[in-house]
Order: C-alpha cells, then sequence, then structure tokens
C-alpha cells in the first residue's frame, strides 16, 4: 500500500478528486495526510470528514522560507509518504525541499507549460491570445512551474471568455488528469528521461475537453 500526503492550501477540489479516485478505483495506496499552510483552507473539512489526517503548517508562524519548509518537510515524513501532491499549494518551495523529494512530487499548474508559468493563468492566456489552454501535471524542480510533464489537459478559449469562466472550463479537465497521473506514478509507471516523462505500458497523457468539459 503506497502512502500519500497532499498540500493544500484552498478550496482543495483537485485534492478531493484525487481523494474520490483513489477511493472509487481501488488504489493500491491511502491519502494519510492532508497538510495546508493555511488554518482557513476549505478543504481541510473534506478531509478530516473522511477519515484523513489532517495538519495546518501556518507559513506565517516562521521568519523564513528555509524555517518553513524544514517545519514542513517534519510533518510530511511522519507519514513516510511515496508521494507528495501539491493540489494548489500556493507557497514557493526551497530548491532544498524540493531536492529532497526529487522524483516523488507532483504538481498540477493552470497552464499548459511551458507557457503562463506563475499566477493569474487564466488572464495571461486571455491577454496572449491563445485558442487553446489547459492545466499540465508535472513533476516538481527548483524551477517553479517547471519539470518533466506526467500529463496535459486542454480546453478551447471561446468568444466571451472573462479569466473565471476559462478557469472553471480548465478545472474539469485538472480533475480529470490529476487523478490519473497520480494512479500512475502509484502504479510505478512513470519514468523521468531528462526533462520527458515515460508512461509505460503507454496510454495518452494528454486530454482533450470538448466545450462541454468531456474528454475525447
Ligand atoms: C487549481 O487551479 C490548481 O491548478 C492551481 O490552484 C487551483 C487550486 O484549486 N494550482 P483547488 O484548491 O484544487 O480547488
Amino acid at each position: 500500500m503506497k502512502k500519500i500526503v497532499i498540500l493544500i492550501s484552498g478550496r482543495g477540489s483537485n485534492m478531493e478528486a484525487v481523494v474520490r479516485a483513489c477511493a472509487r478505483e481501488g488504489w493500491p495506496a491511502r491519502v494519510c495526510a492532508v497538510i495546508s499552510n493555511r488554518p482557513d483552507a476549505a478543504g481541510l473539512g473534506f478531509a478530516a470528514a473522511n477519515g484523513i489526517e489532517t495538519k495546518v503548517v501556518d507559513h506565517r508562524q516562521f521568519d523564513g522560507r528555509e524555517s518553513f519548509d524544514a517545519a514542513l518537510a517534519r510533518e510530511i515524513d511522519r507519514f513516510e509518504p511515496d508521494l507528495i501532491v501539491l493540489a494548489g499549494f500556493m507557497r514557493v518551495l526551497t530548491d532544498a525541499f524540493v531536492g529532497k523529494y526529487a522524483g516523488r512530487m507532483l504538481n498540477i499548474h493552470p497552464s499548459l507549460l511551458p507557457c503562463f508559468p506563475g499566477l493569474r493563468t487564466h488572464q495571461q492566456a486571455l491577454d496572449a491570445g491563445v485558442r487553446v489552454h489547459g492545466a499540465s501535471v508535472h513533476f516538481v524542480t527548483p524551477t517553479l512551474d517547471h519539470g518533466p510533464i506526467v500529463a496535459q489537459g486542454a480546453v478551447p478559449v471561446v468568444a466571451g471568455d472573462d479569466a473565471a469562466a476559462l478557469a472553471a472550463r480548465v478545472l474539469k479537465v485538472e480533475h480529470d488528469i490529476y487523478p490519473r497521473a497520480v494512479r500512475w506514478f502509484i502504479e510505478g509507471r512513470l519514468s523521468i528521461e531528462g526533462e520527458r516523462v515515460a508512461l509505460t505500458p503507454s496510454e495518452p497523457q494528454w486530454l482533450f475537453a470538448d466545450i462541454a468539459g468531456e474528454g475525447v
């Protein structure tokens, strides 16, 4: 049974998608803890209600990134996880922290990387005039919103979209690709080859959503 620790900062809908898929599909894995850097993160309620241990490591209680990351790592390590899943975890992590969990920490970013790293990705996409936008699941490396890509989901940008409408369309595809990517890791099917991630046996590492949000 593999062990997963999920880090959140807010709503936690991606965490919820992973927890639900793990239970529904009977993964040989267990989400053993959900840790938030914000005490008011809404996702903590879902986790606790589903019998998952929750913990808050409030970044405001620390005087720097190093001390926060060290405290966070201590909490994570209590669970001896095989995989750390960043699900809307809104903290820039130190190189030491990233290095400690190299090859076993995944993140989801709401853009088709390498386009639009950072914040306000949906507005960035609208401003750039792209016609296709989406989300990426990637292994975490020291460079923010960068790292070998495990899966991507694409959605159209349509007339009349604002950032909120686009975000909602992307979020649906996030809830599809993130559980898939986590399951592949759990099944031991991912290997990092330079900048690329190989999935064995192979299956599509992309998903195209139609306008109604259905994958094809
Ligand atoms: C998602 O769009 C995720 O890609 C981004 O932050 C958002 C978090 O949403 N990093 P949730 O907390 O998973 O609902």
